[in-house]
């Protein structure tokens, strides 16, 4: 099988790398790619949202299945046009993906189904939103409707900072049309697994739970980022918890979908919160988290072809998913100053001195002028390691971390920490 990739973080190098292990892929391109992928593939000098492109691409190189990475090119319609033209993808149609693309759409579903959530209201005007956070108790979340890459979330710990927030979202529209409508909802503490599964619309594929660490700093100090690093699985969820995630969340979530008349096909990732008090949804989103698939990749024993194939031919049901029983841990490199401005082109060395078993995903790489590694953006390697439990895993990952070094490497100490320890769920 011909397979084209699009996309160029972590993620999509740990997609690459699965994929690359199947004893049915013939060819395997990626659009852009980075040096990491590039090691595994083919890389084409493809942007995402060039869809004619993308499409030109695919009857040049005989392409049996595409598969989108991020939500930009899904959100804009990239699945919906590739059927059109006869080629099969993995990823939600623009409709369906509406379930990450509009945080309004996610929330009216999950109201629709009994989908718990926090409360929340709507606003399509500045005035109103204002009196909403006049009139709330407790701290408050902001959120612009549509996609404004990872940034369009607020969390505020006072009405002054949620009064902000609206005012960077509605009247200096920081993030243009997507903030024309926002959703205002309580906060709420605690901790968060990433629940991904498969579902071709309507079998489901459950993959095991992970953890992101979303804030710059140990102890889940200073601004967030894209995330620092993850682990799976974790253990402090057991499995009545991971039980009620899976049917009241994701299930219902994709049947609510096929109801509505959007089937939803692809990955489905719900972020849930999780504690002794119950469940709420954060968001749904519409792909791979990143860095989770730096750490379900290496814990898949299957065939990541054969699922994702299965996803877009409606013949999940046929597929069944082995997952390892060994915990996984990724760290993520950034570049210092990472989430604010950072210096690229800065050397990396030590990558040979690693141990083989160790997977290193890049992101924010290139090759420089005189062929070395050097970075190239905020987030810049991901560190994944396997073991026998988390503490091994953690132990491995941070052994080989220390060997590897750029001017101004930052990296979180603490990935999995809290969860060291805990192992009442072994998914
Ligand atoms: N792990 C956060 C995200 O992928 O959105």
């Amino acid at each position: 099988m011909n397979v084209l990739l699009l996309g160029s973080g972590a993620r999509e190098h740990a997609i690459a790398w699965k994929l690359s292990q199947s004893p049915k892929l013939t060819n395997l391109f990626v659009a852009p790619g980075n040096p990491g992928t590039a090691s595994l593939a083919t890389n084409l000098p493809i942007d995402a949202d060039d869809f004619d492109e993308i499409v030109r691409v695919c009857k040049q190189r005989r392409i049996d299945l595409a598969v989108v990475g991020s939500e930009d090119p899904i959100a804009a319609g990239l699945v919906d046009r590739l059927t059109v033209e006869g080629i099969a993808a993995f990823g939600p149609t623009k409709d369906a993906a509406q379930i990450e693309s509009s945080k309004v759409f996610a929330k009216e579903l999950m109201s629709r189904h009994g989908i718990p959530t926090a409360p929340f209201g709507i606003f399509d005007h500045e005035s109103e939103a204002r009196a909403y956070i006049d009139a709330a108790e407790g701290s408050l979340v902001v959120k612009a409707d549509g996609l404004a890459r990872g940034k369009g979330v607020i969390v505020t710990d006072s009405k002054e900072s949620a009064q902000d927030a609206v005012t960077r979202i509605m009247r200096d529209r920081a993030f243009g049309a997507a903030g024309d409508r926002v959703v205002i909802e309580q906060r709420l503490f605690g901790p968060e697994v990433s629940a991904h599964a498969f579902t071709d619309g309507k079998t489901v594929a459950h993959m095991p739970f992970s953890c992101d660490h979303k804030p710059i700093f140990d102890g889940d100090e200073g601004p967030n980022t894209g995330g620092m690093g993850a682990y799976s699985p974790p253990g402090w969820l057991d499995p009545a918890g991971e039980a009620r995630v899976r049917s009241e969340v994701t299930e219902t979530a994709i049947k609510a979908m096929f109801d509505e008349g959007r089937p939803y096909k692809g990955v489905l990732y719900p972020g849930v919160l999780c504690d002794s008090s119950g469940l709420m949804v954060l968001e749904f989103n519409c792909r791979f988290g990143d860095p989770e698939a730096q750490v379900l990749f290496p814990r898949l024993e299957s065939d990541l072809l054969e699922a994702l194939w299965a996803v877009a031919n409606n013949t999940l049901a046929g597929v069944d998913l082995r997952w390892s029983d060994h915990a996984c841990v990724g760290v993520v490199l950034a570049s210092g100053g990472y989430p604010g401005s950072y210096e690229t082109g800065l050397p990396i060395d030590g990558l040979e001195d690693l141990d083989p078993d160790v997977i290193v995903f890049h992101a924010g790489t290139a090759e420089g002028d005189d062929g070395r590694l050097v970075t190239a953006g905020g987030r810049v390697l991901t560190v994944s390691a396997l073991g026998p439990d988390l503490e091994a895993a953690r132990n491995k990952a941070y052994a080989n971390v220390e060997r590897i070094r750029f001017d101004g490497m930052h990296y979180r100490r603490d990935i999995g920490a809290r969860a060291v320890g805990t192992t009442a769920a072994g998914t």
